[in-house]
């Protein structure tokens, strides 16, 4: 957690926020929208919508623990 993209222009995104998977670079990835910092994740089509489910909710789910652990998981 709290680790910052890496890609070019992107690098105040944080990878993943527990909890908030909005502000989540890694959820802007898997989404197609025009907005997100680089290009989309997979470069060879999107994600099936059950399984960017799964990723937003594992994001969400992050955020129940107590400020979580930093090498959680
Ligand atoms: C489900 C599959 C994938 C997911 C969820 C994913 C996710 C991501 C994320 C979160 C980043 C940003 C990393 C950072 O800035 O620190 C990234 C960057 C990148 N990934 Fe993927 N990736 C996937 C598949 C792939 C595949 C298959 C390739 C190559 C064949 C690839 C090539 C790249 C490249 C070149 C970048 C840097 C370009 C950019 O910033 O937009 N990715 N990916």
């Amino acid at each position: 957690m709290d680790i910052n993209a890496i890609g070019l222009g992107c690098e105040s995104d944080v990878l993943v926020v527990a909890g908030d998977a909005d502000g989540s670079h890694l959820l802007d990835k898997v989404l197609d929208l025009p907005t997100i910092c680089g290009l989309q994740m997979p470069l060879v089509g999107i994600l099936p919508p059950d399984e960017i489910e799964i990723l937003r909710q594992w994001i969400i789910d992050l955020g129940g623990s107590e400020g979580g652990a930093l090498d959680g998981g």
